[in-house]
C-alpha cells in the first residue's frame, strides 16, 4: 500500500479550506491519512459519512483506547490526563454532560441575551470612547473579552479577576507562547477555579460552581476534582473558537461588502449570518475524532477494531450533495424561501459537531455571536481593516483557520 497523505493538511492560504477535501469528496470519501506518529487512521470526507460516524456507538471517544488518533505528541500526553466528558462515552457521558447542558438550553440563553448584549455595548463603548490609540487589535479589545467576560459570569467569576484571568486564559491558548508560559497559565486557572469551588462549597451563589457544588459534589455524585475540571473545562473549551469566530465574522463581512450592507440595513439577519458563517469557517476542525471499539463496516470499507476514524466537519460543510454553491458565502442561505433565501437547513452544517458530543455550549455560542454581529458593525458603521485581507496574521495553515492579531480602524 503506498504511503497516505500526510494529515492534518493545509490551507492553500488566508481562510481556503485544504483543497484535498474536495478531492477526496469526490473520489475517495473514506481513505487513510498519515500523522506525525507514523499511524494510519480512516479520513470521513462526505456530509452522509461523516454524521452517521458521529453516531455510532460502536465507536469510541476515550483518549486511552489503543488506535485513538492523536494529532501531536502534547495531545498523547494530555490523553493521559483524568478526563472530562467531552472524551468520555455512554451512559458516563451523559452522566456529567447532564450536569451543566441546562445551563447552556436555548431557553437559559435566551434569559442571558440582555447579559450578553450589556458586555458588548460596554466594551464597545470603551473602545468608542475611550479614546485608543488606532489601529486597535479589535481581537485584544473586543473579540477576546467578549467571550471569555461571558463565560466567566456564568461560572461565577468575580468581576475583579475578570482581566487577569482573560489574560492568563490568553497566553495558554494563543499560539505565540511558549511552552512553559502556556503550561503556566494553564496550572494558574486551574488553581484559580480550585479555590473557587472551595469558596462555593463555603457558601454558594447562584452561578455553575455553586450549582456543580451543591447538586453534584455534596450528594457525592462527583468529587471536587471533577468540579473543578468541569468547570475548567467550560472556562476553556470553547474560549479560542469563539475569539475566532468573531474575527472570521468580522472580516468575512468586509470581504463581502453587498453582504455587509444587506446586514446593516437590517440588522435581525445576524442569525442566519451566523448559522452560514459557521458552515463556512470551520473553526473547531480537529475534535470529532473516534476509534472503533469493534470491526464495522462503513461506505464499503472494512474498519477494524482499534482502527482510529477522522471525521471532517470541514469538509462535510462544504458537501455539494448538502449544500449548493458551497464555496460561496451567502448570508441569505439559510434564510427561508419565501424570505427571498435559499431555505437550506442551517442545523446540517457541522461547524458544532453531531450526535451526542454536538457542542453542549452551542446557543450560548450563536447567541454571542448573534450580538455581536447585529451590533458591531451598527455602532461601528466605517469598521476597516488597517491591514490588506493578505496581510492578516493567519494561525499556521495545519491549524484550525483563525486569526492572531486584526489591527481595524473606523
Ligand atoms: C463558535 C464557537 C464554538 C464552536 C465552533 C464549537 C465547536 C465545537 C465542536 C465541533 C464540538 C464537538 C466535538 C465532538 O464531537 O467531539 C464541541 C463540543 C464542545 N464544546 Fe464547543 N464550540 C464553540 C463554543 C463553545 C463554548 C463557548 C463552550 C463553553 C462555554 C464550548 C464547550 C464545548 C464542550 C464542553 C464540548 C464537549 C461536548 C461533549 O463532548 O458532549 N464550546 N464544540
Amino acid at each position: 500500500m503506498a504511503t497516505p497523505p500526510s494529515f492534518p493538511f493545509a490551507r492553500p492560504k488566508t481562510w481556503e479550506p485544504p483543497t484535498e477535501y474536495a478531492r477526496l469528496r469526490a473520489t475517495e470519501p473514506v481513505s487513510r491519512v498519515e500523522l506525525w506518529d507514523g499511524t494510519h487512521p480512516w479520513l470521513i470526507v462526505k456530509h452522509k459519512d461523516v454524521t452517521s460516524v458521529l453516531i455510532d456507538e460502536r465507536l469510541s471517544k476515550e483518549r486511552t483506547r489503543p488506535g485513538f488518533p492523536e494529532m501531536s505528541a502534547g495531545g498523547r500526553e494530555a490523553a493521559k490526563n483524568k478526563p472530562t466528558f467531552v472524551d468520555m462515552d455512554p451512559p458516563q457521558h451523559m452522566q456529567q454532560r447532564s450536569m451543566v447542558e441546562s445551563l447552556f438550553a436555548y431557553e437559559a440563553i435566551s434569559k442571558l441575551r440582555p447579559h450578553i448584549q450589556k458586555t458588548v455595548d460596554t466594551l464597545l463603548d470603551a473602545m468608542i470612547k475611550g479614546g485608543c490609540e488606532k489601529p486597535v487589535d479589535l481581537i485584544e479589545k473586543f473579540a477576546l473579552p467578549v467571550p471569555s467576560y461571558i463565560i466567566y459570569g456564568i461560572l461565577g467569576v468575580p468581576f475583579e479577576d475578570l482581566e487577569f484571568l482573560t489574560q492568563q486564559n490568553a497566553i495558554r491558548s494563543n499560539g505565540s507562547a511558549t511552552a512553559t508560559e502556556a503550561s503556566n497559565a494553564n496550572t494558574t486557572l486551574l488553581d484559580y477555579i480550585g479555590k473557587l469551588v472551595d469558596k462555593r462549597t463555603q457558601q454558594p451563589e447562584e452561578d455553575l460552581i455553586s450549582r456543580l457544588v451543591t447538586e453534584q459534589v455534596k450528594p457525592g455524585n462527583i468529587d471536587r476534582s471533577d468540579a473543578v475540571q468541569i468547570a475548567f473545562l467550560m472556562l476553556v473549551a470553547g474560549n479560542a473558537t469563539m475569539v475566532n469566530m468573531i474575527n472570521l465574522g468580522v472580516v468575512t463581512l468586509l470581504q463581502h461588502p453587498s453582504q455587509l450592507s444587506k446586514l446593516k440595513q437590517n440588522p435581525t439577519l445576524s442569525p442566519a449570518f451566523v448559522s452560514e458563517l459557521c458552515r463556512y469557517h470551520t473553526g473547531s476542525a480537529m475534535a470529532t475524532r473516534r476509534v472503533a471499539k469493534v470491526d464495522i463496516t462503513l461506505a464499503g470499507h472494512d474498519i477494524r477494531a482499534g482502527d482510529g476514524i477522522i471525521a471532517a466537519t470541514q469538509s462535510a460543510s462544504r458537501d455539494e450533495d448538502i449544500f449548493s454553491d458551497p464555496e460561496i458565502f451567502d448570508l441569505m442561505r439559510f434564510v427561508p424561501k419565501e424570505e427571498g433565501g435559499r431555505g437550506e437547513d442551517w442545523f446540517k452544517a457541522m461547524g458544532y459537531g453531531w450526535g451526542e458530543h454536538r457542542c453542549v455550549a452551542e446557543p450560548l455560542a450563536r447567541a454571542e455571536l448573534e450580538v455581536v454581529f447585529a451590533t458591531l458593525f451598527q455602532r461601528l458603521p466605517d469598521l476597516k481593516l488597517a491591514v490588506p485581507f493578505e496581510e492578516i496574521k493567519w494561525t499556521p495553515p495545519k491549524k484550525d483557520v483563525g486569526i492572531t492579531e486584526l489591527p481595524v480602524n473606523w
